[in-house]
């Protein structure tokens, strides 16, 4: 049997959500994570950075390279979402120091660079707005050639959106960004999985799961409750089970503000377990493309499933997820992960 590991490009806007799909890759022994494109989104991109190069020093991760992208999306100005990740993106989490560097070239030549590096294996996953993937794509248009697997967490289909009545954040951002990736990959060899709200919904974090989480790191933790003093610190007897829970209490929170309840919507980390393993997706191919100029519904995906436009799928869009296949997963594996760490 071939042991040889899957390489993988993260593109992200780290972000509660990303950082637990970034530890989910760190945990997923098939994976080679060969770099980290870092975006503006949930908050500016010098913190994204900071919260990339942070969460690697934590996990004692030293050869991964991190690259900076864009400061803002393609045309439209840069909004941030510090009320749903907090003011720094790891909710009340704080990161340790850290003296490592960013690479000298930026984000989107890190996509291109890991393409080029893997012909035909690469596995993409971005979970931010598709700024540093837009912008690759201009610059290297074989792209979608080069890539074997893109998987893309943003949009709503035939569902509400998170950020507008009708958009999801990531695609809200930047649509153009969206809309020219959407359009790059019409051709591609092998169509990119969208995996937008309407399945990334399902994955919603308890307390109880997050607690079966610590019990999985070897460092228990007694499951967070409503009631809780909000910000309490998390007291788990290991590094990174801290951190994760310190950020998901403010993610908890934010979603308990809106209404969802005591929980917290894993959009990101489905996206890093699907680019590793697609099967955990029902998807149907269709024409995908963005509003970018609707009064009301700038930053929409719209999925033509019944051929009204004439052109072929250019997407295979999430339809279908079996959470908690998905929640043993990322348990399993990063609770194992977690627990490597406090042997160090
Ligand atoms: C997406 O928006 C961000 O806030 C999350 O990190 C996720 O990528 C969900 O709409
Ligand atoms: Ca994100």
């Amino acid at each position: 049997m071939s042991t040889e590991r899957l390489p993988v490009f993260l593109d992200v806007d780290t972000g509660v959500d990303d950082a637990m799909a970034l530890v989910y890759l760190f945990g997923s022994p098939e994976a080679e994570l060969v770099g980290i494109a870092s975006t503006a989104g949930n908050v500016g991109v010098h913190q994204v950075c900071e919260n990339n190069l942070g969460l690697l020093e934590l996990c004692g991760i030293t050869d991964v390279p991190v690259s900076k992208g864009s400061e803002s999306p393609l045309t439209a100005p840069l909004r941030t979402a510090e009320d749903t990740h907090g003011p720094q993106g790891l909710g009340y989490a704080r990161l340790p120091a850290t003296s490592a560097r960013l690479t000298d070239h930026d984000a989107a030549q890190a996509w291109i660079r890991a393409a080029h590096a893997h012909p035909g294996t690469l596995i993409g996953i971005a979970t931010g707005p598709l700024t540093n993937l837009a912008l690759a794509l201009r610059a290297e248009p074989a792209l979608p050639r080069l890539i074997r697997r893109l998987v893309i967490m943003g949009g709503a289909f035939d569902y509400r959106g998170n950020t507008t009545p009708v958009a999801e954040w990531n695609t809200s951002v930047d649509p153009e960004s969206a809309a020219e990736v959407f359009a790059g990959w019409a051709d591609a060899p092998s169509l990119p999985i969208v995996l937008g709200l309407n399945v990334t919904e399902n994955i919603a974090l308890t307390p109880e799961l997050l607690s079966r989480l610590a019990d999985a790191a070897g460092a228990p933790s007694a499951p967070m409750s409503v009631h809780d003093t909000r910000g309490t610190a998390s007291a788990a007897g290991n590094a990174l089970i801290r951190v994760l829970e310190d950020a998901m209490r403010f993610y908890f929170e934010f979603h308990h503000d809106q209404g969802e309840g005591y929980l917290a919507h894993l959009h990101d980390p489905l996206a890093a377990a699907v680019a590793l393993d697609p099967e955990l997706v029902a998807c149907r191919a269709a024409p995908v493309d963005v509003e970018l100029t609707g009064t009301l519904t700038r930053g929409m995906t719209i999925a033509d499933w019944s051929g009204h436009w004439g052109r072929e799928p250019n997407a295979l869009i999430g339809v279908e997820v079996d959470p908690a296949a998905f929640f043993d997963r990322l348990i399993d594996r990063v609770g194992a992960f977690a627990q490597t760490l406090s042997r160090r």
